[in-house]
């Protein structure tokens, strides 16, 4: 009687004890998340609906769909939308035993057994402990790819029936679950290695760029998370925030084509010099502008427009105002910031407070004031990026 009072408080939210689905409830489920998996293209998205598929198929509490990444030797999971993937060693807890071993694991309470009881300590148990919630079934099966090779895992928790554990239908309805999502599952993971390949392109691009003028590819990274941060606070969706995040590495990627006399002068330049290096913004457009990809499509604007000036006076086309793209108007401030605040060949680094006061003078001048206001409201953040992608110290 004390144990069913104790364990009450742990089970409040499973008084009521839900029913495996009836055989017209589960043509429904499969037939709904079918659908929208078959259309499904982006991996993030694809993973949570398996993952809700399978949840609402077998009726666990809790489900999680684990990929593979043979590269990294992990698996990986994505939760939830704008929250960072979830990585475990490929060969750590339950999921790493089942996919080593290509053999489901089937627990029906996590507290008594004892076959995994070392995993289930460091890994079920603790979590337990610090949440108070009370994992009692378990299972994890593995699933495979067309070549019959493992990728990844469902792993679940908490029956909610009255059964209160896993059984072998529930295996089968996962198995199934996994093999209706195979198809796009491999296709989306190809995309995506396709879309980190050219992520990687142009980042590699974007240095080269820079380090042609010994800033180092740490220039390019923080402006590419300042303009990030910048893009979302002036209200700007995900999506494209990330896409302006790409393509600003590129910025200067025109000083490829910039004689070493003139981008390693240590000193102020002539007026001719300047000319030659006005160029970069030119060029750099005219690398990139006959893409017909949105990512060097935005490059080739942000490289075309990134000196551009709120007031009319900057080059190469002496913009003005709102025609300087927002992307070139974000990623001037993001520049500027980093190269004032950075040792140049030409200059020392600037402390933080008189860049602020620079921007506070070039307000409705250099800079467009509602970008000034975005970057001044993401400060901290901004900070914290410059912390951690500082320069090395040169030997
Ligand atoms: P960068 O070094 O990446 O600097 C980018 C922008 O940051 C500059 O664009 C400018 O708006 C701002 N900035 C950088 N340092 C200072 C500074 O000491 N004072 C002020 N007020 N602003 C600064 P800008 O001027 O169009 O220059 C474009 C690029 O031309 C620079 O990129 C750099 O590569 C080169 N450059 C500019 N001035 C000199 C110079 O005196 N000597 C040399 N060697 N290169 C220079
Ligand atoms: C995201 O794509 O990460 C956020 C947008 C959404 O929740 O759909
Ligand atoms: C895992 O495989 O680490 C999850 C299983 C558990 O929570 O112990
Ligand atoms: C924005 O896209 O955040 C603002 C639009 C603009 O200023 O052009
Ligand atoms: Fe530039
Ligand atoms: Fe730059």
């Amino acid at each position: 009687m004390k144990d069913e009072h104790y364990m009450d408080e742990f089970l409040l939210s499973e008084t009521r004890k839900k029913l495996d689905p009836t055989p017209e409830e589960m043509l429904r489920i499969i037939f709904d998340y079918a659908a929208k998996i078959a259309n499904e293209r982006n991996l993030d998205n694809l993973l949570m609906l398996m993952r809700d598929m399978g949840r609402e198929l077998i009726v666990a509490d809790r489900c999680t769909v684990w990929l593979m990444d043979t590269h990294k030797n992990q698996l990986w999971t994505k939760v939830a939308h704008g929250v960072d993937e979830i990585r475990i060693g490929s060969d750590s807890g339950l999921v790493g035993y089942s996919v080593s071993t290509g053999q489901p694991v089937f627990i029906d309470d996590a507290y008594t057994n004892e076959q995994f009881r070392q995993v289930l300590e460091t890994g079920a148990l603790t979590v337990d402990r610090q949440t108070g919630y009370r994992t009692k079934a378990l299972m994890v099966i593995p699933f495979r790819n067309n070549e019959g090779e493992i990728m990844g895992a469902y792993q679940a928790v908490n029956k909610m029936t009255e059964a209160e554990q896993f059984s072998q239908k529930d295996l089968e309805y996962l198995t199934l679950a996994a093999s209706y999502a195979g198809k796009s599952l491999e296709s989306a993971l190809l995309l995506q290695e396709i879309e980190e390949t050219q992520k990687e392109i142009i980042f590699t691009m974007g240095e080269i760029g820079e380090s042609r003028s010994k800033e180092t590819g740490n220039h390019v990274k923080r402006v590419a998370e300042y303009s990030y941060l910048i893009a979302l606070s002036l209200g700007m969706g995900q999506e494209e925030a990330e896409l302006l995040k790409m393509a600003s590495p590129m910025h200067d990627i025109g000083k490829v084509a910039i004689p070493d006399a003139v981008l390693k002068k240590p000193g102020k330049l002539t007026d001719e010099e300047f000319e030659i290096m006005k160029s970069h913004t030119t060029i750099g457009y005219g690398l990139l502008k006959n893409s017909k990809r949105t990512i060097i499509k935005t490059a080739a604007i942000v490289a075309s427009q990134h000196h551009e000036k709120w007031n009319g006076r900057g080059y190469p086309s002496g913009l003005k105002g709102t025609d300087i793209h927002i992307y070139g108007r974000i990623t001037a401030i993001a520049d500027v910031f980093d190269a004032l605040g950075s040792d140049r060949v030409y200059k020392k680094a600037w402390e933080l407070e008189r860049i602020l006061n620079l921007f506070r003078e070039e307000t409705g001048q250099h800079f467009d004031p509602k970008v000034v206001q975005a970057f001044m409201d993401q400060l901290p953040k901004i900070l914290k990026i410059k912390e951690e992608y500082r320069d090395e110290l040169l030997g």
